[in-house]
């Protein structure tokens, strides 16, 4: 599968996430929540660009909508969610991205661009994967909107900053994004890292 990223998750890891899934969808759950919390952000930091919040308010509602899907499998699976631990990966990039006042909003993007093509490589992942024929068929369905989601943010950044600068900064923080991946353990959430996996190979770009 091609996708923007440094780093390809191995295959193992749905094996791993399999042996507790409730842990995997009570993390997801959360992950969802931050995602419609990211796109509210947006819309606050940019109040004129009227295209771009309409855009930004149907996606919060869609992560909203997968909020409530990963908790009602959660639920049906005799788990609850529970509080909101920190999630390292984000918070990690967001820390590092050294985003100055004028780079904050595209840098944002861009970072939404990164965390939904992650997202987006672990549904692939489990849609194909897992041996629970519900997991299979969960991520299966989730999967089109954050695709969408991935090519949103990246055309977004595009198209308010142009090209060149999007992509350069794309580039840079693709690479930040493989260092963090390298630097996390391999465990059971979507935004694990690859430390301790059994395969680690760069992607051939
Ligand atoms: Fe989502
Ligand atoms: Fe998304």
């Amino acid at each position: 599968m091609g996708f923007p990223l440094d780093y390809e998750t191995p295959r193992e890891w749905v094996a791993l996430v399999e042996r507790e899934p409730e842990r995997l969808l009570e993390d997801h759950a959360h992950c969802e929540l931050k995602a419609a919390s990211s796109a509210h952000a947006l819309i606050a930091k940019n109040p004129e660009r009227t295209e771009l919040v309409r855009d930004l308010a149907d996606i919060a509602i869609e992560e909203l909508e997968h909020f409530k899907i990963v908790v009602s499998e959660l639920e049906s699976r005799g788990g609850r969610l529970g509080e909101q631990s920190e999630n390292l990966y984000a918070a990690t990039l967001h820390r590092r991205s050294a985003s100055t006042r004028e780079s904050l909003v595209l840098d944002r993007l861009v970072i939404a661009h990164l965390i939904e093509a992650r997202s987006l490589e672990r549904f692939h992942l489990l849609a194909e994967h897992a041996t629970d024929g519900r997991l299979r068929e969960l991520f299966a369905e989730l999967l089109p909107s954050e695709a969408a989601h991935q090519g949103f943010y990246a055309k977004a950044a595009r198209s308010l900053f142009g090209r060149g600068a999007a992509e350069a900064r794309i580039a840079q923080l693709r690479q930040l994004e493989g260092e963090i991946m390298a630097s996390l353990p391999f465990d059971h959430t979507v935004h694990s890292g690859l430390v301790g996996a059994p395969e680690l190979a760069p992607v051939e770009r």
